[in-house]
């Protein structure tokens, strides 16, 4: 089967590659030359374990192609998807649609014969109609069903995720498209992957429900972890006591510093604005967002309380700053907020993270980036533990002890159990575990 990618970002590429896998012939295609042109040398804009595996194989097979144009390869394609992104829009934190629409306007025109068009990214309810109608007034005589078809793709395990999903969401008006995308999907059979059909906008709901539900299931453990501090409770065990009831399930019940990502911030907060502009507002959503925004700025107060009230003058190590391992993905990590609220309060920070520290250094100012964690971790008055990194688990205690200034450990992701800690002579302090 003939597929376009009109996006060649993080979904578009990822989706793109993958099709390409299951025996696909997939074009991937992107506006911005200089991507189009190193994706043709092999060389892959973003961090994502076994992408560039996926990319270069499926390149040397001829089945994944790049192109900085629309015409030919979506003239040929049978089905075209939209991946441009959603940012949010400055001001209003509504989900800007200005590439989504241009894409539109600009496929109408070179579409040939019956077309599926796909929304994949991340649109609020009735973007497809508005797709759909874009599409007829660019060119009355395009022949196209728009389709709904949202990803759930997780950073860091997008492969796993799209090969072996959970679920495939397909919103279809028009009986037609059907097929088509049972096409798409069919070398996913093999997997039991659920196809489920239903409306276009309530797969376009699917997609945020989904999101901000987790937000919420995420947001829900990390205040039951204060309340666990506050009564001497230990919320792993909560976790994992709810979680064994399949009505809840144990997954997303990991308490940490608050959820970031180029996702949940995003997505919870259209969504509380769609629901506001119908009326219907979404109070449970409403909350989740306020309560991780403040999350994220109370974590650099806990840090300064473990350290003793004033930290003017102290040096903190941080070691992670992506809002999660696996990625180099700084967008809304919390790791943003526990720099300022730190520097705020007098203190200097150090840090290292794996993949993130070029990107960090657009969200960040006087922050020293170090080698690795012990050369971080010098002198400093306290180590916290800000993303949970592999590399993370095993440190160096005595080591570590040796170059530090006072041996504190401030573990926001519980990735350590006390006793092992302070059997190398240190303070331990994490997330809603007794003291
Ligand atoms: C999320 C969803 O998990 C995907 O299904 C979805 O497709 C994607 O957003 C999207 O809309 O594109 P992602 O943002 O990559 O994926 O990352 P997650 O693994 O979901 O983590 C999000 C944040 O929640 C991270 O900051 C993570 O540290 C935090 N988290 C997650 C917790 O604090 N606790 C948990 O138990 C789980």
């Amino acid at each position: 089967m003939r597929i376009a990618v009109v996006g060649s970002g993080y979904v578009g590429l990822v989706s793109g590659a993958c099709l390409a896998d299951f025996g696909h012939e997939v074009v991937c295609i992107d506006s911005d030359v200089r991507k189009i042109e190193a994706l043709k040398e092999g060389v892959i804009p973003i961090y994502e374990p076994g992408l560039e595996e996926i990319v270069l194989k499926n390149v040397k097979a001829g089945r994944l192609q790049f192109s900085t144009s629309l015409e030919e390869p979506v003239s040929e394609a049978e089905a075209v998807f939209i991946a441009v992104g959603t940012p949010s829009r400055r001001g209003d934190g509504h989900a800007d649609l200005s590439y989504v629409y241009d894409v539109s306007r600009q496929l109408a025109r070179v579409v040939r014969g019956f077309t599926v068009v796909i929304t994949k990214s991340t649109v609020p309810v009735g973007t497809g109609d508005e797709v759909e109608r874009i599409i007829r007034e660019a060119n009355p005589n395009a022949d196209v069903a728009v389709v709904s078809n949202p990803e759930f793709l997780r950073e860091g395990a997008a492969i796993e995720d799209f090969k072996r999903p959970d679920r495939i969401v397909i919103g279809v008006e028009d009986e037609r498209a059907r097929p088509v995308m049972t096409e798409v999907y069919r070398p996913l059979y093999l997997n039991k992957a659920p196809l489920v059909f239903t409306t276009r906008r309530t797969s376009e709901l699917i997609k945020y429900a989904a999101n901000a539900f987790l937000a919420m299931k995420i947001t829900f453990i990390n205040e039951m972890a204060d309340l666990c501090e506050a009564v001497g409770g230990n919320v792993q065990d909560v976790a994992h006591g709810i979680g064994l009831d399949g009505r809840i399930g144990g997954k997303f019940l990991h308490a940490g510093p608050g959820y970031g990502g180029s996702c949940f911030p995003k997505d919870t907060l259209a969504l509380v604005k769609t629901a506001q502009d119908y009326a219907s507002p979404l109070r449970l959503v409403e909350t989740t967002v306020a309560v991780n925004d403040q999350r994220k700025r109370a974590m650099a107060r806990k840090v300064a309380r473990a350290i003793g009230a004033d930290v003017r003058g102290k040096t903190v190590a941080l070691l992670g700053l992506t809002f999660k391992p696996n990625t180099d993905d700084m967008r809304d990590a919390p790791s943003i907020a526990i720099v300022q609220g730190l520097q705020d309060a007098g203190a200097s920070i150090r840090a290292f993270d794996p993949e993130g520290m070029t990107a960090a250094r657009d969200y960040m100012s006087d922050v020293t980036f170090a080698a690795d964690p012990y050369a971080a971790a010098e002198g400093a008055d306290a180590l916290v533990i800000v993303t949970e990194w592999d590399a993370f688990r095993a440190l160096d205690f005595r080591r570590l002890r040796g170059t530090m200034k006072s041996p504190l450990l401030v573990d926001l992701r519980n990735v350590y159990r006390r006793d092992l800690i302070e059997v190398h002579g240190f303070r331990y302090v994490s997330i809603g575990r007794p003291a």
